[in-house]
């Protein structure tokens, strides 16, 4: 499974690139208001820093609009992919830009069939929502199970991108199933690699080491 990370801040993305395991960023225009910065000017920082995909999402919710933006955000850099919302106009700006060999990640997927017609629109990417699902009471991991289904049925190619991942459970369901990517916040990546026994274990080898050199020495 890819990995993305799932912010516009530039110590975290730094940081997690460093990791040499990151596959792509996403942003969204929440994380980018967080950080205060300009929006295209960050894009390129964070495209100067990854490679891999990066999404860049547009604010206008009509076709025209949305096409309109995504040349600007096009022009910025080669791995620069576009996020539109799952919603009619977005439908139709996605064909447009995959008709045109733009990568599109349709954002604020909430169930299959929104992910099966994106999907039909040439979609790049499709991303569910996991934890704003869990968050009202509902299962966010069965609607990635229900894509996962479609798309192999039919044998869609856009990639299920498993999103507002919460913890490390989410990335291993996710992962469980299929998905074909995870994009996470910094602090999940962060959990990503801990274990309490890997701590309490390492801090033993490390004590019981350091208590034969000790002794070593005092034999000498
Ligand atoms: O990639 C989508 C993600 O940013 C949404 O996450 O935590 O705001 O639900 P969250």
């Amino acid at each position: 499974m890819q990995l993305y990370i799932d912010t516009a801040n530039l110590n975290e993305i730094r940081e997690a690139h460093d990791l040499g395991v990151l596959d792509g960023v996403t942003t969204n225009p929440s994380l980018i208001s967080k950080e205060g910065a300009d929006f295209h000017a960050r894009m390129e920082e964070i495209c100067r820093i990854v490679p891999g995909p990066v999404s860049a999402e547009v604010v206008s919710t009509d076709h025209d609009g949305m096409i309109a933006e995504a040349d600007q955000l096009t022009a910025i850099a080669s791995n620069i992919v576009i996020k539109l919302p799952c919603i009619p106009e977005g439908l139709k700006a996605c064909r447009t830009l995959s008709e045109r060999g733009v990568k599109v990640n349709m954002t604020l997927c909430f169930q299959p069939m929104q992910a099966m017609l994106v999907a039909k629109a040439g979609a790049f990417l499709v991303s569910p929502f996991i934890g704003r699902v869990d968050d009202i009471s509902g299962d966010g991991m069965e609607i990635i199970q229900q894509i996962r289904q479609i798309y192999d049925n039919y044998g869609y190619e856009t990639k299920i991108l498993a999103a507002s991942i919460r913890h490390p459970q989410h990335m291993v369901q996710a992962a469980l199933i299929g998905a074909d990517v995870a994009t996470v916040p910094f602090k999940v990546i962060q959990q990503l690699m801990k274990h309490p026994l890997t701590d309490s274990g390492l801090e033993k080898f490390l004590a019981d080491w350091n208590a034969r050199a000790d002794a070593q020495k005092a034999m000498a």
